[in-house]
């Protein structure tokens, strides 16, 4: 099944929506299938944000996104990465549709909640940055016949 990167960004974390976040993931059926805590660097978000980099607002971006540490996760389901990008909603919380996670939670287009990697290819990448290969379990939850039909997995 395919995988997506998330990052819970340090205005999920100083704001205490964590919960709401990884509730909104449970709730769908998404499997999580790695998660942790880690402090972000400039260096980091330079490959990260790599199409980010020559735009004014990138100094402001690495400050908001080191300013705290971050939870990584790594989640699992059929077409995940399209699932949470439309769970996450626009980059801008002021238009994000209500029901998703920025449209719900925030109303800034930089202090957003949470990161969700955009395509499968980028996906693989960013997993491979923020996770060593023993973060990640390959694992189904035994109830996961009722979370998808036989000819979905
Ligand atoms: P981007 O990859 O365009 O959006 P998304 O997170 O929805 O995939 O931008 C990455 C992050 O950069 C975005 O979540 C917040 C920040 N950002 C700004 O601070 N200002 C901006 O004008 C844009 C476009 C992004």
């Amino acid at each position: 099944m395919e995988r997506t990167l998330v990052i819970l960004k340090p205005s999920a974390i100083e704001r205490s929506l964590v919960g709401e976040v990884v509730k909104r993931i449970e709730q769908k059926g998404l499997i999580i299938c790695g998660m942790k805590m880690m402090q972000l660097d400039e260096k980091i978000l330079r490959e990260h944000y790599a199409h980010l980099v020559e735009k004014p607002f990138f100094p402001m971006l690495v400050a908001s996104m080191t300013v705290c540490p971050v939870i990584v996760m790594c989640l699992e389901g059929k077409d995940v990465v399209e699932v949470f990008r439309s769970m996450t909603g626009s980059t801008n919380g002021r238009k994000a549709a209500p029901g998703t996670l920025r449209g719900d939670f925030c109303v800034s287009g930089q202090q957003n909640i949470v990161h969700a990697s955009d395509s499968v290819e980028n996906a693989k990448i960013e997993i491979a940055r923020f996770f060593k290969p023993d973060e990640l379990f390959d694992f189904k939850p035994r109830n996961i016949r009722s979370i998808y039909a036989d000819d979905e997995i």
